[in-house]
């Protein structure tokens, strides 16, 4: 089965929870990663890894050095993602849910990471796990590290994501199908 259709199959089932009809494509996948400065990054996470094309892309780039821990929450794409990525060393698959990311990263010795890299569907979440989200990328990042989050509708979440972060960038990618982006943020405000 290609990526795309297993990916349309689970929109299809799950709705907001993937929140796209396809994979991102090589080029959102890295404009989402511009940012990194990959000799100083030591620990990488990304969240929601879906059938892994910024992940690919986090594989080829990360110096050997660096962990990069990959969440992904859906049991078929994380058997995906190990068929794909195990046994790249220092990258880690794991299947599970960010509310429990700080456990996750803890059980593998880590404290905190450089960038937190996103694919979730923030906007289609509930309140409470937006929350949640927001709480957990507070006590994992670093307080210089960078957030950064795929959309599909260009800057239509920049206030929403300037409620949670000082410092909020967007980078604007037409390639993608539909045109995407991705926000760049920095400094997580306190959550209420
Ligand atoms: C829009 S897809 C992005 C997939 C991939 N990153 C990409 O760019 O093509 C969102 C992904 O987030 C995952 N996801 C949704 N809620 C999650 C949660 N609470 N914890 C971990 N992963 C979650 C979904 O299973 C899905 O694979």
């Amino acid at each position: 089965m290609s990526d795309f259709t297993l990916f349309l199959g689970k929109f299809l089932k799950q709705g907001t929870a993937i929140a796209s009809l396809a994979p991102s494509s090589p080029w959102l996948s890295r404009a989402t990663v511009r940012n990194i400065d990959w000799t100083a990054a030591r620990v990488i996470v990304e969240l929601g890894a879906g059938t892994g094309p910024i992940t690919r892309v986090l594989a080829a780039k990360a110096l050997p050095g660096c962990r990069v821990v990959v969440l992904e929450r859906d049991p078929d794409f994380c058997r995906l993602l190990h068929e794909r990525f195990t046994g790249r060393t220092g990258l880690d698959v794991v299947e599970g849910d960010v509310r429990d990311l700080t456990a996750i990263l803890a059980d593998r010795g880590i404290g905190q990471a450089d960038y937190i890299v996103s694919g979730l569907p923030v906007p289609s979440f509930p309140r409470d796990l937006q929350q949640a989200l927001f709480r957990v990328v507070r006590q994992v990042l670093r307080p210089e590290g960078a957030f950064n989050q795929i959309t599909e509708l260009p800057w239509v979440y920049l206030r929403f994501y300037r409620k949670y972060f000082e410092d909020v960038q967007f980078v604007f990618e037409p390639r993608n199908l539909p045109p995407a982006g991705a926000y760049f943020c920095r400094r997580v405000k306190p959550i209420a």
